[in-house]
């Protein structure tokens, strides 16, 4: 693929002439921004920058020019760069990672992905590609039209993996296979690697969990091609530098089922932490309600060091109303977007409840789509998405205590409500953009963070979205909110300074970008 570096501006040393914040950016000349293409650049916790990028220009019918812009903390612009491309290249995602920038773009002609991998001095480090194959295209086709231009939809195809290169999954199908392939590419040096199950026995598909200074870890449900066994979850470890799998953890000598859902790295230490849920060993863990919420620690090399198990009947129960089906009444099911351990050894897993509703409008189109004959018109369910739920847990992980804050429920409807699995569901919900947390931040020492999340109100004294900050003192939960009502065309809020936010808004007909920091309590 032709890239033709046109002009490299080095704004340059902009940041250090101009000695005060200014807190504030206009840009001008965006002809096409998704703003999830645009983020902070956090090291050591901390909210370093921002990258954005965006379409700047129309050359001629076939080409484009981009721009990727650096600015550091205070919105002051530190270098831009602009290119041209061929409208057949499409920008799916963009990804930092401790000293590098990637973006991952879609060369629909050519049937290629291109990686390019960016150091935050704006400059092109390396151009990383990789063919597609039918299998692949065939994911990326129905990936797109589920996604559309769905601004909320999040980045979930390429991951950082600690400050030293990049990993993607590319699910494959084709008939009846069904599997997957994770591509590692450096940022430190050119060096691409590919990892492929080679089991033409299972259909299986992968999840990024996340990485150490050596290991990725994926968590990968398997079937059996017959479709006739149930679906295992197992967690893998691959060693990203000499490129060999560490373990493979089936759960066979686990006295319950476990199927992560999120992995961090234990503070002080090079273990792992795991949550998710567990099933009793006759349950499907497809099919079946969760017996509760585990946490395991696992050492780089695959040794189970701990597992805690808490019951939602006997233990969470204590701290949250359930019923008898381990959902929490009102709220449904949980999934985990984060997980903080503060600095006194408390930790506390950010969760957000779903659950599905009967949908009158559903059932109506269903039972038009039988008379009219047209298929998948929908099913009958549409997803809620509910309350946020923060659990907090003792140093060796048994529930200590929960907070719920309420919000305002936003349910959609899609033909993927009826998906079996809470799990797959949830991973649907959360790829489609569905969820209302947005990130935490935290203070460098973690004695005190906030967790943030979007909002939507319809009261008498004001309409429109809003942005909600639950900060932790250390002792107490207090929160703050943000009314963000807008004429934009597309807005978002990005994780900024200690005690801001940065708010994007972006105006398409006048093909404009403002920026700004704006103060949270
Ligand atoms: C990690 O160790 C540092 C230094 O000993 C300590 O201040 C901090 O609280 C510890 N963090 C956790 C989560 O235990
Ligand atoms: C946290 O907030 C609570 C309630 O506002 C207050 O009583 C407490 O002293 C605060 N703790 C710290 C460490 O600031």
């Amino acid at each position: 693929m032709k890239l033709k570096v046109l002009l490299v501006v080095f704004v340059g040393c902009i940041a250090t002439v101009v000695a005060t914040a200014q807190n504030k950016l206009t840009v001008d000349k965006v002809y096409s921004a998704q703003l999830k293409n645009s983020g902070s650049i956090i090291g050591d916790g901390q909210v370093k920058g921002y990258f954005l990028f965006y379409q700047s220009d129309k050359v001629d019918k076939k080409t484009n020019e981009y721009t990727l812009s650096i600015l550091d903390q205070n919105l002051n612009k530190v270098k831009e760069i602009k290119f041209t491309d061929s409208k057949d290249v499409q920008l799916m995602e963009a990804a930092y990672n401790g000293n590098a920038l990637s973006f991952l773009f879609h060369n629909k002609k050519e049937k290629i992905f291109e990686s390019r991998v960016y150091g935050f001095d704006g400059k092109l480090k390396f151009t990383y590609t990789k063919e597609l194959d039918k299998k692949s295209e065939e994911y990326l086709k129905q990936l797109e039209l589920m996604r559309g231009d769905n601004e909320d939809a999040t980045n979930d195809e390429v991951f950082s993996v600690a400050d030293k290169g990049f990993a993607t999954i590319i699910p494959l199908r084709d008939g009846k296979l069904h599997t997957y392939e994770l591509e590692y590419y450096s940022s430190e040096s050119r060096k691409q690697w590919a990892f492929n199950p080679n089991d033409e026995e299972h259909w299986a598909s992968a999840v990024f969990l996340g990485a150490t200074d050596s290991i990725i870890v994926l968590e990968v449900s398997k079937k059996d091609r017959a479709m006739s066994g149930k679906t295992t979850a197992s967690i893998i470890g691959l060693n990203y530098e000499t490129k060999k799998k560490v373990f493979e953890l089936d759960g066979s000598k686990d006295k319950f089922n476990f199927v992560p859902q999120y992995c961090t790295k234990l503070e002080n230490s090079s273990n792992l932490l795991f949550m998710g849920s567990y099933f009793s060993k006759t349950d499907d863990i497809v099919r079946d309600f969760s017996q509760g919420l585990a946490i395991y620690i696992i050492s780089p090399t695959g040794q189970v060091v701990s597992s805690t198990y808490n019951s939602w009947a006997k233990d969470i129960g204590k701290y949250v109303n359930l019923n008898e089906k381990g959902k929490i009444d009102d709220i449904g099911y949980l999934f985990f977007h984060n997980i903080i351990q503060s600095s006194n050894g408390k930790l506390f897993a950010v969760g957000e409840g779903y659950k599905r509703v009967a949908d009158a409008a559903g059932i109506a189109v269903n039972a038009l789509s039988m008379l009219g004959g047209r298929v998948n018109g929908g099913g009958n369910t549409k997803i809620k998405v509910t309350d946020m739920v923060i659990l907090q847990f003792t140093p060796d992980y048994k529930i200590a205590g929960a907070t719920i804050q309420q919000k305002n429920s936003n349910s959609f409807h899609t033909m993927y409500a009826d998906l079996n699995s809470q799990h797959a569901l949830a991973l649907y919900v959360k790829a489609l953009g569905g969820f209302d947390y947005a990130f935490t931040t935290a203070d460098k020492e973690v004695n005190s963070f906030a967790i943030c999340y979007n909002d939507y109100e319809r009261s008498s004294d004001y309409k429109g979205e809003t942005f909600h900050t639950m900060r932790y003192n250390g002792t107490k939960f207090s929160n703050d909110k943000l009314e963000l009502a807008s004429k934009a065309s597309s807005l978002k809020v990005f994780p900024a300074k200690p005690g801001s936010v940065m708010i994007m808004e972006y105006f398409k007909k006048e093909k404009r970008l403002n920026l700004r920091l704006e103060k949270v309590n």
